[in-house]
């Protein structure tokens, strides 16, 4: 087995070899882990083998791996990339002819992959995404892999105990998510599949990386020939009118906060009317707002419902948000020096100086 991550004299050789015998896009016999071939976008002359370490994760749509580095075909040499330029593949299967219907759903085509790489471009230029390759079973896409896990896990994470976060952390969280959306809509693009899976954040930093825009459409577009997305996070007008404008962002986001704050019931679509008249004074049933002023608690929590008004054009803007967001932060950071000092036993001094980093970094 030749392992392309440690080439030496001889194991060379036998690539160069196994490498003109297997014209195929993926090379996974004969080696200890799979590589995708493709041109260099830099020097198209030349190709690139992208090596496949661990599967990341197994999607609805595809298999996300993680990427080990990269040999280059022609010098045959094994360059693993630093940490802040590590890769993805995503390995997405294609539709056959002979397939069953419902099998094919689960599937995309070549001109939906190439879709989705354009429209990954296109939202996050950070994504560094490549132009995919294909093969007769898969199409791959390779992009810069965003640093963290999905939020979907931290929501998880923080349920079981495994980590508290302090009130500042999580209006940190959702500031930054509303950024990173805003940015998007700004570039002129729909998300359409804003969903926990989807936000990457980086526990240490607190950024925020949206990921998978498979089902993204230009702002232009006002309704979809088919819904695409995920309930509950899809909202009445999309679903009944099939409208779509950047309000469906918004709607999304809302649902996506009442989860980070530890909304106690599962959201189903049949609870969100419950959302909408949630009586802040009366009930506060997040798990994670103890530590929050009770004024905050109100405020957010009327934030949240103006998040997912059943008319799109009531909805709150990330122009009116975000603002208000960064007062109650400021707010919050202003009389944290009582609430740190008081849990200080807990916390070790590189913990507290990781903590106060994060707040710092929060940028706009
Ligand atoms: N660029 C990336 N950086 C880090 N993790 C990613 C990246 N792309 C995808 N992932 C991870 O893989 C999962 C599945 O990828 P996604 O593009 O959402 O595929 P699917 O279309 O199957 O939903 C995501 O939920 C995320 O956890
Ligand atoms: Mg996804």
């Amino acid at each position: 087995m030749i392992n392309p991550t440690q080439l030496n004299e001889s194991t060379r050789t036998l690539l160069d070899a196994l490498i003109k015998k297997t014209p195929d896009t993926r090379i996974k016999q004969g080696v200890t882990h799979s590589m995708i071939k493709r041109p260099s976008e830099k020097f198209p002359e030349e190709t690139r083998l992208e090596v496949c370490g661990k599967l990341l994760s197994s999607g609805s749509f595809g298999f996300v791996f993680n990427g080990r580095g990269a040999v280059h075909e022609n010098n045959l040499t094994f360059y693993k990339k630093p940490a802040d330029k590590k890769r993805i593949i995503k390995a997405i299967p294609l539709k056959k002819e002979s397939e069953s219907k419902e099998y094919n759903q689960y599937r995309s085509t070549q001109k939906q992959i190439i879709k989705e790489a354009y429209r990954t471009q296109q939202c996050d230029p950070d994504a560094h995404c490549k132009k995919p390759v294909f093969d007769d079973d898969f199409g791959y896409i390779i992009m810069r892999k965003a640093p963290g896990y999905d939020l979907m896990d931290f929501i998880i994470d923080m349920r079981k105990g495994k980590f508290t976060a302090p009130p500042a952390y999580l209006v940190t969280v959702m500031l930054n998510i509303m950024v990173e959306v805003a940015k998007i809509h700004k570039r002129g693009w729909i998300i359409r599949d804003l969903k926990p899976e989807n936000i990457i954040i980086n526990p240490d930093t607190l950024e925020i990386k949206i990921r998978d825009f498979a089902t993204a459409l230009p702002i232009s577009k006002k309704t979809c020939k088919s819904i695409k997305g995920t309930y509950p996070f899809i909202p009445p007008e999309t679903r009944y009118l099939s409208k779509i404008s950047p309000a469906i962002d918004i709607y999304a986001l809302g649902i996506i906060f009442f989860e980070l704050f530890g909304y106690r019931k599962k959201i189903k679509e049949s609870i969100i009317n419950q959302l909408r008249s949630l009586n802040p004074i009366k009930d506060n049933p997040f798990l994670f707002m103890d530590d929050l002023s009770y004024s905050n608690q109100i405020y957010l929590i009327d934030l949240f419902k103006s998040f997912i008004h059943l008319n799109p054009a009531d909805r709150i803007s990330l122009d009116q948000a975000i603002p208000d967001v960064e007062d109650i932060l400021q707010d919050i950071l202003n009389n944290s020096t009582e609430e740190l000092s008081s849990s200080a036993e807990e916390l070790t001094e590189s913990d507290d100086d990781e903590l106060t980093q994060a707040f710092k970094s929060y940028s706009i």
